[in-house]
């Protein structure tokens, strides 16, 4: 009660403010997404993603070896493949000499302490850009399920410590799970997007891959609210994350970040696994184009961010801003 009370003690100067703060943040904190394409010594930056580029697999590897030595110890990889290789059973995800499969074991070779999480999901081999098999103009799930499956045991093979399915399909962890076991890989494990919203916030990403939902010669979902969540529920997060965990994941993610803090901490409280949170290419991309315009402090509004994620229960952080973050973090 005041005046025996005055909260404004513990604020008198950042020596106090340092020692009562309850949250802080490591380049250890976050994970870092990247985009791979085909070719040699090749980039090119994502018009929506200012900063984050398409790179060939060499400048991946010398990129990830940057990273590292800034303190970042995983990174999400994602693939561009040439239109030529999509399909809809979207096989050239498996194809054990694929991009993803030869990026993996080069980042694995050159630096092999970094933990690599490559994205398992259909829609950058999809001809549809969809996280499925289009069958009677729906998602199959348990078709999907198994070339999942596939496609995992293929990044295991190829060294993946982690694989990161990020469809939301039901039951894909069990089978992610029991295919990974039978195949030899108790230890890889699965870090499962568990509540992954149906969001506006992955335009930029999509753009990066060139794997939005598209107009088809068949009946094709024109979006994918049939599988992400509806960002209008809260209880149905809790309920696909406890669901994963039961099925087998390693972690769960909660996705998008800074719209999604309230979801991020009920599942905190709700499971016994790190809760990972996806800061998307949408709330990237706001940050850069508000900055650009001298409308907000860049890196003050990119620190607030991740700090703010990592206090509703982050463990760790998926981030376009990982590199930045991680190099002010050791000014
Ligand atoms: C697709 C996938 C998406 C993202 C990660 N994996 C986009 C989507 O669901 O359409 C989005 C990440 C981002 O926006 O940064 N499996």
């Amino acid at each position: 009660m005041f005046p025996l009370q005055r909260g404004r003690r513990l604020r008198v100067n950042e020596s106090i403010r340092s020692l009562v703060r309850e949250t802080s943040l490591s380049p250890a904190d976050f994970m870092f997404p990247m985009f791979i394409t085909e070719g040699e010594n090749y980039q090119s930056e994502i018009p929506s993603m200012p900063g984050i580029f398409r790179r060939s697999i060499d400048l991946t590897v010398k990129e990830v070896k940057e990273i590292y030595a800034l303190g970042i110890r995983a990174v999400n990889i994602y693939v561009k493949v040439d239109e030529s290789l999509k399909d809809n059973t979207g096989k050239e995800a498996w194809n054990p000499n694929g991009l993803m499969q030869q990026a993996i074991k080069a980042i694995k070779t050159a630096c092999p302490e970094m933990i690599v999480m490559p994205d398992v999901a259909l829609d950058p081999y999809s001809i549809y850009g969809h996280d499925g098999i289009i069958e009677n103009g729906d998602i199959a799930n348990d078709a999907t399920n198994e070339a999942l499956v596939k496609m995992a045991v293929s990044h295991a093979q190829a060294g993946a410590d982690f694989v990161a399915p990020s469809d939301m399909m039901d039951g894909r962890v069990l089978r992610l799970r029991q295919g990974l076991d039978a195949a030899g890989f108790p230890n890889v494990g699965i870090m499962s997007y568990s509540a992954k919203y149906a969001s506006a916030f992955y335009g930029p990403f999509r753009d990066a891959l060139d794997s939005a939902p598209r107009e088809a010669d068949v009946e094709v979902p024109k979006d994918k609210k049939t599988y992400q969540m509806d960002y209008a529920n809260r209880i149905e997060a809790v309920k696909e994350a406890l669901m994963d965990v039961e099925e087998g994941a390693d972690m769960v993610m909660v996705k998008p970040g800074i719209a999604y803090l309230d979801i991020v901490r009920e599942v905190k409280n709700a499971v016994n696994v790190p809760v990972t949170v996806f800061h998307v290419s949408g709330e990237y991309a706001m940050i850069k184009a508000a900055s650009e315009r001298g409308w907000l402090d860049h890196d003050k509004i990119m620190m607030e961010q991740l700090m703010c994620i990592k206090r509703a229960g982050a463990s760790l952080i998926s981030t376009y801003f990982a590199k930045e973050a991680a190099i002010l973090l050791k000014k």
